[in-house]
């Protein structure tokens, strides 16, 4: 089976547009992981945007499942990992003025303190994901690191169509073989939805998807339950037709 992190962001977002105490991320948790959620996902940004250290605290002591918490490499983050203990941490790269998370961290290029965070994080028994581009040299730099896992970035071809989407799902085929070659977990997340989610599910190895956008948009609609246990059966399904 391949794991399914709802990222319950957008719910804390609409929260903050009007500076209230609705709806809570804390309900949206409780419900995805009643329509069958293996995860729940959660980014804490530098500037508290949407997720707040209050939500991290509560989260971490009601969900059920796992709690996977991005964040960016820093001193602060690292600190407030080390005190809430989610299950997993997945460093991501960030920027202020971007609406989300843009491209996969450059671990190559910092590599000493991304080394230095995947080992003190692992050294409390924190499971570390990092968030990178569909690129060998960066999943090298992310085995070297000592992180457990990877989470290949899926946003080029979740925007992409036709010919340059097949390109692209064939690099982070290769990008997934990379991984698993060397030792590491395949994860896969950023703009997977209900029409896109089969081909990433079926690349052989394929550990765990996180997605948020999709299914909290599905959920103003179906409701949250409903539209996390469909995209559990799209997942199911898909890996059936793998199978055949
Ligand atoms: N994975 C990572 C590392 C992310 O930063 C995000 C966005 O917060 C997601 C998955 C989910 O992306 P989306 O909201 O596009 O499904």
């Amino acid at each position: 089976m391949v794991r399914l992190g709802v990222n319950i962001d957008h719910v804390a977002t609409v929260r903050q547009a009007r500076l209230s105490t609705e709806p809570d991320p804390v309900h949206a948790s409780v419900l995805a992981e009643l329509g069958g959620a293996d995860q729940i996902t959660i980014h804490l940004r530098e500037d508290r945007r949407h997720i707040n250290d209050r939500d991290l605290r509560i989260l971490r002591e009601t969900i059920k499942t796992r709690l996977n918490l991005e964040m960016a490499c820093t001193d602060e983050m690292v600190q407030i990992a080390l005190e809430q203990k989610p299950d997993m941490v997945t460093l991501v790269p960030e920027k202020r003025e971007e609406l989300t998370t843009e491209g996969g961290l450059d671990v190559k290029g910092n590599f000493q303190p991304v080394k230095d965070a995947v080992s003190t994080l692992r050294s409390e028994g924190i499971f570390v994901s990092l968030f990178v581009d569909a690129d060998n040299a960066q999943i090298e730099a992310t085995a070297d690191s000592g992180a457990n896992a990877v989470e290949i970035h899926t946003g080029r071809y979740a925007d992409t169509k036709g010919a340059v989407q097949r390109e692209e799902l064939s690099r982070i085929m290769f990008a997934g073989e990379k991984s698993r070659e060397l030792g590491l977990i395949l994860n896969s997340g950023h703009g997977l939805n209900y029409l896109n989610i089969s081909e990433i599910v079926a690349i052989p190895g394929m550990n765990e998807v996180n997605i948020g956008h999709s299914i909290i948009s599905r959920a103003v609609f179906v409701g949250l339950e409903r539209a996390v246990r469909e995209m559990k059966e799209l997942i199911h399904r898909a890996l059936m037709d793998a199978r055949v």
